[in-house]
């Protein structure tokens, strides 16, 4: 067992840490993931350090050279990860200093562990968000191919899950690539409010004369954070962060809701590739949805870790308190399943079959034409109001016995208004009515060009 003497800081210690206290002390089974960064970090703060002075030419090389050679270690997994070491940073520094000797030490000058795990922290989150940026593109692409090749497709358009109006396949889904534009738009400007917080300190800054935009400049950050303490402090990027996360989160849990719903027998409308379902242990017959019922599901997950970090942070007084230790736990759980969940969304909708026939049934049953109906005597004159308790009372009059609306007859027509002619029958057509939407962004034939035509830019856009 180690005793607190032998810590880094053991300094003012005698007596050992207790084993309870140092397993809820330690972050090292969770922030490990941070290594690489750590690294980074750590080999521009040398840099600047030998730069200002600070470190020998010889010193920084060695020191240089012993981080690389830890990173090494770390990406072939020989790098051997200890609960005493409490915490990624003082693992590394330790294995440096086994690798370097006491020079290693010196890795550490001017630099706390409060703006270290704050810097790691931005590297971390920016290296995520450049992730699910890459897959919120692929996923939109996958949803534009699908939509490219169901342009014509009629499909039943829903409100409050009724049948409403008809659209096309295309239609419905550039809706879910529009709302993954914004969640990409979103994840993008993420990096506006990012800073470089190296050079903080504990909190008050260090004794040296750092030059902190060197190391701004080498790690990519636009902005050096300009006061020590929110440096250390300041989490609200890690919550911008799980917000935009939560936000894409629930773009998937709605669009895999309707996955679930599409290939149920009742629906119908689409079946998913068999190699995104899974049997029933009991039941022989059953194909069960469970990837786009996990990835609605999950969207429960992200919502709560982005609420665990708004209460960890919530009357948290300045500067760096232990609490933000478990900040971390929140953004590697959403990362690691926003990443997940983007991929899985992504091969189901590229293996996604449409029902075309069933399609157009369940958009012709319904009664979806009555509004085109409303707006047929409209064009006779009748203001809507009217127009519409008209087409209103033909469809109750009609459902009484199960028949579609192209089953009335002229005199029943006549009986509800005398406005109804012969020419009323070409406008229950459903490809009249899908073609009869042409305000801009609806979906006639020619809006949804439009509107793939500016999801294919988009997606280049996006994708360069
Ligand atoms: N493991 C710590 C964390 O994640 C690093 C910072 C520790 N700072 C300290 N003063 N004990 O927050």
């Amino acid at each position: 067992m180690s005793t607190g003497t032998d810590k880094p800081w053991g300094g003012r210690f005698s007596a050992g840490q207790d084993q309870l206290f140092e397993r809820l002390n330690a972050s090292i089974p969770f922030d490990h993931v941070l290594a690489p960064f750590d690294i980074e970090g750590s080999c521009a703060h040398v840099r600047m350090l030998g730069s200002i002075g600070v470190l020998t030419e010889e010193e920084r090389d060695t020191i240089l050279a012993g981080l690389a050679a830890v990173a090494g270690e770390v990406e072939r997994g020989s790098f051997v990860w200890t609960l005493q070491d409490e915490d990624v940073h003082m693992a590394v520094e330790r294995r440096l200093t086994e690798l370097v000797g006491p020079v290693g030490g010196k890795v550490h000058t001017g630099r706390s562990r409060n703006d270290q795990v704050a810097l790691d922290l931005q590297l971390y989150l920016r290296d995520a968000v450049a992730g699910h940026k890459a897959l919120v593109h692929k996923l939109m692409e996958a949803l534009l191919l699908q939509a490219e090749s169901h342009k014509d497709t009629i499909f039943p358009g829903y409100t409050h899950l009724q049948r409403a109006q008809p659209v096309v396949v295309a239609h419905h889904l550039l809706a879910y690539l529009f709302a993954l534009q914004r969640d990409w738009e979103r994840f993008d400007a993420w990096r506006d409010t990012s800073w470089m917080p190296l050079g903080a300190g504990a909190l008050a800054g260090a004794n040296y004369s750092l030059d902190r935009d060197m190391v701004a400049g080498e790690l990519g950050f636009a902005v050096t954070a300009p006061n020590a303490m929110d440096a250390v402090a300041a989490r609200d990027t890690a919550f911008a962060y799980l917000s935009i996360a939560a936000n894409c989160a629930l773009t998937l849990s709605r669009m895999a809701e309707e996955l679930v719903l599409w290939s149920t027998q009742e629906f119908g409308l689409a079946t998913l590739p068999e190699s995104w379902t899974s049997g029933s242990s009991i039941m022989p017959q059953k194909r069960n949805p469970d990837a786009a019922e996990l990835i609605r599901g999950k969207a429960a997950g992200f919502l709560a870790r982005l609420q665990g970090m708004g209460v960890l942070l919530k009357g948290l007084p300045l500067a760096y308190n232990k609490d933000l230790q478990e900040d971390k736990l929140y953004v590697f759980g959403t990362k690691d399943e926003l990443d997940l969940c983007l991929m899985a969304m992504t091969a189901m909708v590229g293996g996604l079959s449409f029902d075309m026939v069933r399609g157009r049934e369940a958009a012709e049953g319904g009664y979806a034409a009555a509004t085109d109906v409303a707006d047929y005597l409209v064009g006779k004159g009748l203001p809507f109001r009217d127009a519409h308790r008209v087409a209103g009372r033909l469809v109750a009059m009609l459902a009484k016995d199960a028949r579609p609306l192209a089953d009335a007859t002229l005199d029943e027509l006549r009986s509800l208004s005398p406005l109804f002619s012969d020419d009323v029958y070409p406008v229950l057509d459903i490809e009249r009515v899908v073609a009869g939407k042409i305000s801009p962004g609806g979906t006639a034939p020619s809006r949804v060009l439009e509107q793939l035509a500016l999801a294919r830019a988009t997606v280049e856009r996006l994708g360069r």
